[in-house]
């Protein structure tokens, strides 16, 4: 029952007027609701109508589980607030890969193999010289993560299990020195290089924000805050940049290739860009009293803008990384000292006004986890526009995963989605001197 989505003994009856009636099974996971299994429809001459995906379960998947009513968030089975308050980064990647929590041995191994995958080709530092200073370093990152592919193609075998742990080592030991690359190459400063004895987060503080002259002293508490942020992002079942990567992946292609794709499908604002423009929303209202005008935006149907940081596709109440966020967002800003905040006191209140809103309240409109990242990464000294790509480092671990299962699946075949068709009729070319 754990390891396969079950076919119940019920079918669900589909009835279209001047057909006969078609059975269509009922399946079942380990947890949440029953799913109609809509396979056989195509062969009968129908596609379902599903923009969005909102009604749609594109595979099955014993990575994550969601239930968005209750507020729940498992990887693996254990709840999320647990692995942030009682694991490390590593060790939820090790579960995310592997399935279970690792043991003192296994995390000693896995934590040695990421370390020493931390470097990346020399001739990779040339590819950055080729993107402008000013570009965003979500551009870089698509860029050279889609680049790697270049690095480890050739004695890549994506059906041999052992090739695919090798990549996802790879990738999750040498995204943090890319995207920090991209911040020291915005800025105009010089790459640094991983350092071993540190851990992964501390590590990552460091390619940031060391320099040849002045060494980063990392403070354990930033430390814990960064390795909870790469924890509570590291894997949400089948977002928009999973399905991206699976999409890609579904082909065949190059790994790398599919990581670039969920880079690409992150960065929009509707997504993981939120972080980011959560920040630039506070800092446009920047005052408590220009609030209600921003409240007012949000609720008028003629304009496009949304409250950054609030609402999510799949949960309707509280979002549980939200809320291991909130309480790290706190202990943050106390190790700094940062009390008067303009920043913090406009999300403090707009978080009031929002959650006693009946707009807010009737639509399930609460903060999601990217209200209070922003705020922390914000406090760090991290700029804005590296929000994303602290994102999609701590995503790279759930993409690969969801990759890597993807291949052991026997169900999985190409994505390949269909239409409904809304353009011209069939018609004929005409000459071009009688158009
Ligand atoms: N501000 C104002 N109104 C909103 C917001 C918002 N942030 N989000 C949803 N609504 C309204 C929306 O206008 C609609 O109202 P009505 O029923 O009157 O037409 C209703 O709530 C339902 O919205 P929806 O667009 O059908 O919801 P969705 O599931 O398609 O969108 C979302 C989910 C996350 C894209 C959306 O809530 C949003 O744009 N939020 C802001 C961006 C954001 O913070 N994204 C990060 C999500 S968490 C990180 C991640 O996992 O990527």
């Amino acid at each position: 029952m754990e390891n396969k989505a079950q076919q119940s003994e019920q079918f669900a009856t589909l009835n279209i007027p001047g057909k006969d009636p078609i059975e269509l099974p009922i399946i079942e996971g380990t947890m949440g609701p029953e799913v109609i299994d809509i396979r056989a429809l195509g062969k009968q001459g129908y596609f379902t109508y599903d923009p969005g995906f909102v009604s749609t379960a594109s595979c099955s998947s014993r990575i994550t589980f969601i239930d968005g009513a209750k507020g729940v968030l498992l990887y693996r089975g254990y709840p999320i607030d647990q692995l942030a308050t009682k694991t490390d980064y590593l060790q939820v990647c090790y579960l995310l890969l592997k399935g279970e929590l690792p043991n003192k041995a296994e995390y000693k191994n896995f934590e040695y193999q990421v370390k020493h995958h931390t470097l990346i080709h020399e001739q990779i530092t040339s590819l950055f010289k080729a993107f402008r200073r000013d570009s965003h370093p979500m551009a870089v990152m698509c860029g050279i993560a889609g680049a790697l592919s270049a690095f480890y193609h050739d004695n890549l075998d994506i059906y041999d299990p052992e090739h695919r742990e090798k990549t996802a080592i790879r990738l999750i030991s040498k995204i943090p020195t890319l995207a920090a690359m991209s911040y020291k190459y915005s800025i105009g400063h010089p790459f640094v290089y991983p350092r071993n004895e540190l851990s992964y987060a501390a590590n990552f503080l460091h390619m940031m924000f060391s320099t040849p002259c002045e060494e980063y002293k990392v403070n354990p508490v930033i430390e814990r805050a960064m390795d909870r942020i790469f924890i509570l992002h590291a894997d949400h079942e089948q977002n928009a940049s999973t399905s991206s990567v699976r999409l890609a992946g579904s082909s065949g292609a190059n790994p790398y290739a599919c990581i670039a794709a969920g880079i690409a499908s992150l960065w929009g604002p509707a997504h993981g860009g939120a972080n980011e423009a959560c920040l630039r929303m506070l800092e446009q209202i920047g005052t408590i009293d220009r609030i209600p005008e921003f409240i007012a935006r949000a609720k008028d149907k003629n304009d496009p803008f949304r409250l950054s940081g609030f609402g999510h596709r799949v949960y309707k109440a509280y979002d549980p990384r939200a809320v291991v966020m909130r309480d790290t967002c706190h202990e943050v800003l106390a190790e700094l000292n940062i009390q008067d905040h303009p920043i913090l006191d406009v999300a403090t209140e707009l978080e009031h006004i929002a959650l006693s809103d009946e707009y807010f309240i009737q639509r399930n409109l609460y903060p999601n986890v990217d209200f209070y990242s922003g705020i922390i990464l914000n406090a760090i000294g991290i700029p804005t526009n590296m929000f994303t790509v602290i994102f999609a480092l701590a995503r790279t671990i759930g993409w690969i995963s969801h990759w890597n299962e993807m291949q052991e699946m026997p169900e999985s075949r190409i994505g390949r989605p269909r239409q409904i068709y809304i353009g011209k009729p069939l018609r004929q070319v005409k000459a071009m001197h009688h158009r």
